[in-house]
């Protein structure tokens, strides 16, 4: 047992660079992205107003963009980087992700 319980989401060769897709994470609707560096996991839906997020491309490699009102979010850390078009600027949720063998997995703590 360790500190961190993560669980297997995706095959590590699923998704190109730029590329997002939302899986099911034990229970939980989690959005993983495939930055070309790395892999982010996020909350599947937009902390604003609940818009899906799964399949929303990155753009500039790390950078996703609500297509409902606009938020702009880095995955990296979950900070909001643009505003929505009436001036929320709330943070999104991120999880810790890891590569084991070939497969990408999520942290729900
Ligand atoms: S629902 Fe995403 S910015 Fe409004």
């Amino acid at each position: 047992m360790t500190d961190d319980e993560f669980i297997d989401a995706l095959p590590a060769d699923h998704l190109a660079p730029g590329e997002t897709m939302t899986v099911d994470v034990g229970g939980v609707a989690v959005t993983l992205a495939n930055t070309g560096e790395g892999w982010c996991a996020y909350e599947s839906t937009c902390p604003h107003q609940a818009t899906p997020l799964g399949g929303v491309p990155l753009t500039r490699k790390v950078l996703l963009q609500c297509p409902e009102h606009g938020s702009m979010f880095d995955v990296t850390t979950g900070r909001c980087v643009l505003p929505s078009q009436d001036g929320w600027s709330g943070p999104l949720r991120t999880y810790r992700t890891q590569v084991v063998g070939d497969v990408v997995q999520v942290s729900l703590r």
